[in-house]
């Protein structure tokens, strides 16, 4: 586990629920059950404020954990767009293969905003 990740799993960042979210999303792994919802405000297509609840393993906070930081200012078309290999780079570029469906799981749950 690189310290990126090791950080985000100890300190995961924007933990929680939002009030009145304008978006929120539910994505269930099919490989272990595990599952992510995203909520999220965003305004004149702009996402200012973003949080998550994780139920799952130290790859799936991790990537949502720093999902959640990048997606910031970002706009709804950014986020639907990110792919594994730019959610892997904010991860620092590596992850233990088999936690590749923990990752992706992460990645749905924002992308599908
Ligand atoms: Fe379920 Fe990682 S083992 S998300």
């Amino acid at each position: 586990m690189n310290n990126i990740i090791k950080s985000h799993f100890i300190h995961p960042q924007n933990l929680g629920k939002i009030k009145k979210p304008t978006h929120t999303s539910k994505f269930k792994s099919g490989f272990c059950g595990d599952m992510v919802e995203v909520y999220a405000v965003i305004e004149n297509d702009k996402i200012i404020d973003i949080k998550y609840n994780v139920f799952g393993c130290y790859a799936v906070i991790a990537t949502s954990s720093v999902l959640s930081e990048w997606a910031k200012n970002k706009s709804l078309e950014d986020v639907r767009n990110i792919t594994y290999e730019e959610t892997l780079n904010l991860l620092g570029g590596d992850i233990d293969p088999e936690k590749e469906q923990c990752v992706k799981t992460a990645m749905n749950a924002f992308k599908s905003l």
